[in-house]
């Protein structure tokens, strides 16, 4: 299995490229599912999980088509004739789940494995599977599988328990082809929605206020062809400016507008860390003397879930003492034992984590128990003395497009082993 072994301790410098956002590309490539003619994504992130959801699609006999050359990937679903996606394909990618809605809505029908929980957490899918059944759909679950059937699907008013960015993304997709209108309050408001909504807006869908906390659907019968870049990826962006803050160093980071990385720019900020706008780049400069925070991580426009656990490995580097709340999952400290076997000083309790920053973090060998916290670790690994080895990278894959090739273009000493 690979790993990423680094040398810590040097400064970074430069510029870093972000890629388009994981979790805006998944779901757009489910929505292809509605389309008859093609679409064509481009700028699309070579990631595992872009690789597994367009298996997933091909299960279904659709037609899909990774240019790797050019960063695109092409999807034809005018053939798909199968209603039941690969079993052992579902349970590799959550995200798979999403094809649900689009499969609902335009054949009436799916069968699908239960998505598994993960190492963060149990990850149920009640709330999507109540807006299918409020839109009109019979849900039958049992077996590992969850079957949902419908003549016609019709639109109505959902409120979400909580602002689930699965089920909003998952309701919107099925009431595109709802009969009538379709609102769904308290839903999420991550950027990654409102881009699903521009995306599907142009394959002929008629959404209006995704990105805010009600979205209103009104159904259509049919779609087109469609091309389309997706929002670049906040997370990443996100997690090299905190590259740039654990080894106190300054650098620009491309492709991106504040406005979705505001709650990371505060949190940042309040730490001290000088961050300037440049256009569509951000200059990150960590280089003072940086103070402990408290975070709290809640849905957006709170501070993200995804960037806690990078949080953490910068915390622990800060001398002082800040809490982390995790709010959204409950499992989702398990980088904790890891950096802490690298030196810091983290105690969790239930859903906080109190850390008391340390002089400096030593290099180990640590693991990766998921995505987040495995990029969490290469951070603490290029602040930390000596070398650090992060075994079980696969889970890193996922959702960052060649980590170290970009922490080496900054000057980092890093390297994979495979
Ligand atoms: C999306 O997951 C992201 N994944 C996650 O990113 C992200 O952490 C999460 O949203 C929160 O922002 C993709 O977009 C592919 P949720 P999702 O439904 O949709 C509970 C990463 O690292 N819930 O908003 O699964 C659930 O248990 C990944 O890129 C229900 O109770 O997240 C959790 O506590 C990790 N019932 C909370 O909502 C449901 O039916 C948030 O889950 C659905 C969710």
């Amino acid at each position: 299995m690979d790993k990423i072994v680094v040398k810590g301790g040097k400064p970074l410098t430069g510029d870093v490229k972000i890629s388009s956002a994981k979790n805006s590309v998944l779901p757009i490539i489910a929505a292809s599912i509605l389309s008859n003619g093609k679409c064509i994504i481009e700028n699309a992130p070579m990631l595992e999980d872009v690789f597994v959801i367009s298996d997933v699609l091909r299960s279904i006999s659709a037609d899909v088509n990774i240019d790797r050359d050019n960063n695109r990937v092409i999807i034809e679903s005018s053939n798909i004739c199968d209603f039941e996606p690969c079993c052992d394909l579902v349970k590799k990618l959550r995200a798979s789940f999403l094809i649900m809605g689009p499969m609902v809505a335009r054949f009436g029908r799916v069968r699908i494995s239960l998505p598994g929980g993960c190492n963060i957490g149990t990850r149920p899918i009640d709330l999507h599977l109540k807006g299918f059944a409020a839109l009109g759909a019979d849900i039958n679950v049992g077996y590992g599988y969850v079957e949902a059937k419908a003549n016609e699907l019709i639109g109505n008013n959902i409120y979400l328990d909580f602002p689930s960015v699965g089920a909003t993304e998952n309701i919107m997709m099925a009431a595109t082809m709802a009969k009538g209108e379709t609102i769904i309050e308290n839903a999420a408001e991550e950027p990654e929605i409102e881009d699903l909504a521009n995306y599907l807006n142009k394959m002929g869908a008629n959404i209006k206020g995704a990105g805010t906390g009600k979205i209103k659907i009104v159904g259509v019968k049919e779609f087109k062809s469609v091309t389309h870049r997706p929002i670049y990826d906040r997370i990443e962006a996100g997690t090299f400016m905190v590259a740039s803050a654990i080894t106190k160093s300054k650098i620009k980071i491309l492709g991106v507008d504040e406005e979705h990385l505001k709650p990371i720019i505060a949190k940042l900020t309040e730490m001290g860390v000088i961050i300037e706008v440049d256009n569509d780049n951000l200059v990150i400069d960590g280089r003072r003397e940086l103070k402990p925070i408290d975070i709290k991580t809640m849905p957006y426009p709170g501070f993200p879930t995804d960037m806690q656990a990078q949080m953490m490995g910068l915390l622990s580097s800060i001398k002082g003492t800040s809490v982390i709340t995790e709010t959204i999952f409950e499992n989702r400290f398990m980088h904790a034992p890891e950096m802490k076997r690298m030196g810091a000083n983290i105690k969790i309790d239930g859903r906080s984590a109190v850390i008391e920053g340390v002089n400096k973090l030593t290099g180990c060998e640590v693991k990766a128990t998921d995505l987040r916290a495995g990029a969490a670790l290469i951070l603490c690994g290029l602040a930390a003395e000596g070398n650090t080895e992060v075994t079980d990278i696969y889970h890193v894959d996922r959702g960052y497009m060649g980590i170290e090739k970009k922490l080496k273009g900054l000057g980092a000493e890093i390297y994979r082993c495979f």
